[in-house]
């Protein structure tokens, strides 16, 4: 459904796209994932057609648009600030754009109630923006989009505005509500919890460049640098030379480029008795079903380690552990290091 090849763009000397590349198949939710200014909003502005590549393509449904205004590419872009109309009704906002459409009223009537519906706003029709919450708000930008059944949804860091509990419960609802109208979506947030939740697959973009495309759980369990790595969840990221140290229940990890050690592949031991890597608890906290530990290391290092509490009582702050690898086949080696 959406195609961008090789994608760049320039802002005077600052080459902002580099070779952007990615397709996202029909019915498909992808997330532009990545720092502030790493060129998210840029690469979703081509696609809308604000902005235009210098070199590179786009193609939409099979057409190329490269060269296309926004109004002639059949796209729905939500905006981090909603824009709502405030002197508008919840339905009127919503219709607003079929009305520009000169759709007859039956039809208007019929497309705002079922998208209302959708979004769970049915008794709000009659109320203003401004007695509604952040989220709600934010339902009515996305009801004025969906009703206009766009080919393609854009929303850029759409949930930014809301607090974290509500913005939690947004993104499953945004995540329900796309897939349940089967449009084809792509969304930029810097948030790599945000896109775990809500993407189908994630483009990773750092310094204007795609570092990895894939599935969630690809990303996570097989991230393809150490950026990848450290940007989507928690990351020990160790020198071979010291990850070799660890002992594990079945294998070696002898090999070569630094490991991608997850926090929850560590276990430890609070015997001091056995042979192994052993290390000092520097800080501890609860995160609600595991413990969290800092860990540091004769020569200094700190690992971060997460232990579900209903394996291990929690560690005292100063007690010293053995630190053995609960699955060797989980850490990622990084080609290309030491
Ligand atoms: N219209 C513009 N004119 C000049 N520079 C811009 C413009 N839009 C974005 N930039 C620059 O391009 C880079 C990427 O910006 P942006 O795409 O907004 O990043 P992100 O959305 O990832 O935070 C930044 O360095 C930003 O300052
Ligand atoms: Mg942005």
């Amino acid at each position: 459904m959406i195609e961008a090849n090789g994608v760049n763009k320039h802002f005077g000397s600052n080459h902002v796209l580099r070779d952007c590349t990615i397709s996202v198949d029909t019915g498909e939710v992808v997330t532009l994932l990545g720092a502030s200014g790493c060129g998210k909003t840029t690469l979703l502005r081509c696609i809308a057609g604000f902005e235009t590549p210098d070199s590179g393509s786009l193609v939409l449904a099979n057409q190329d648009v490269t060269r296309l205004p926004p109004n002639r590419r059949d796209v729905g872009f939500v905006f981090q600030n909603y824009a709502l109309f405030p002197h508008m009704t919840v339905a009127e906002n919503v219709a607003y754009g079929l009305k520009a459409r000169k759709t007859a009223k039956e039809t208007i009537r019929a497309e705002v109630d079922k998208v209302l519906d959708l979004v769970s706003l049915t008794e709000f029709a009659r109320r203003y923006p401004k007695s509604l919450s952040g989220g709600q708000q934010q339902r009515v930008a996305l009801a004025r989009s969906l009703v206009l059944h766009p080919k393609v949804l854009l929303m850029d860091e759409a949930f930014n505005a809301l607090d974290a509990k509500l913005r939690g419960a947004m993104q499953i609802e945004l995540r329900k509500i796309v897939k349940h109208v089967g449009i084809t979506a792509v969304c930029v947030t810097h948030d790599q919890a945000e896109a775990l939740t809500i993407s189908d697959r994630i483009a990773v973009m750092a310094e204007g460049r795609i570092q990895q495309f894939a599935a969630p759980d690809q990303i996570y369990d097989k991230p393809a640098s150490a950026f990848v790595a450290d940007f989507v969840g928690a990351a020990n990221i160790l020198p071979r030379k010291s990850a070799e140290r660890f002992k594990t229940a079945h294998k070696s990890l002898n090999g070569s480029g630094a490991l991608v050690i997850r926090p929850e592949n560590f276990a430890l031991s609070p015997s001091s008795q056995g042979g192994g890597v052993k290390g000092e608890v520097v800080f501890a906290r609860l995160t609600g079903p595991a413990m969290e530990y800092e860990i540091a290391l004769a020569d200094g290092t700190i690992l971060r380690a997460l232990v579900d509490r209903d394996r291990q009582e929690p560690l005292a702050v100063g007690s010293t552990v053995e630190i053995t690898i609960r699955n060797p086949d989980a850490c990622v080696p990084l080609p290309g290091t030491a």
